[in-house]
């Protein structure tokens, strides 16, 4: 904060529109990771939020959701755990596919990542559809893991993400 109030993380998102098709608005989180201030605001006030809520692990979205997970993981004392995308994690996997706002995927994690009962966060840098952490979550899930929380820099409320998350503890920093 300053004499000008505290940092405003949105005024660090650009919006690119028809990027990577027509039709997409895509909101370019790189102007927050580029500001010292801005990116040191997230991850602290993302710390804030779940300083306390008994977080065991910290589970990262390849690739944009692993620049807010990895230091959210070190700041909250937790282990990392990679979500990646199909072909990468070289041991036993579990995997998942899903649709993207543009596209599907397959996504997947290592079997002995999690252990049942496990408090873990989940980490994105973005909510659209929904797809993607619907995806991580069934991942968690199926190794037993207790899914405490949800959270992402920025949520696009008006794709409606949020409605396919229900009964779950839901966060974002920033909401369009
Ligand atoms: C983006 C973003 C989220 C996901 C959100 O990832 O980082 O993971 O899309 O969309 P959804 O809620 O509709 O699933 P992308 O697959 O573009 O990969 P990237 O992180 O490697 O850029
Ligand atoms: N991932 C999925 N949809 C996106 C969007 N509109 N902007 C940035 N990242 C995204």
């Amino acid at each position: 904060s300053s004499a000008s109030g505290p940092l405003r993380l949105e005024d660090w998102i650009r919006d690119i529109p028809d990027f990577p098709q027509k039709g997409v608005l895509f909101r370019d989180i790189t102007p927050l990771l580029q500001n010292p201030e801005a990116f040191r605001a997230a991850i602290d006030r993302l710390a804030a939020h779940y300083s306390g809520a008994g977080i065991q692990t910290v589970v990262g979205v390849e690739s944009r959701g692993f620049i807010f997970a990895a230091p959210l993981a070190y700041l909250l004392g937790c282990g990392f755990v990679p979500v990646r995308k199909f072909g990468k994690l070289p041991a036993k996997t579990v995997s998942v596919e899903y649709a993207l706002e543009y596209g599907t995927n397959i996504v997947e994690m290592h079997t002995d990542a999690i252990k049942p009962g496990e408090r873990v966060l989940i980490v994105d840098d973005l909510l659209a559809t929904g797809g993607t952490v619907s995806a991580a979550m069934e991942l968690v899930e199926k190794l037993g893991g207790h899914i405490a929380g949800i959270a992402f820099l920025v949520e696009l409320t008006y794709l409606k993400g949020r409605e396919r998350l229900k009964g779950y503890d839901v966060f974002a920093l920033i909401k369009y």
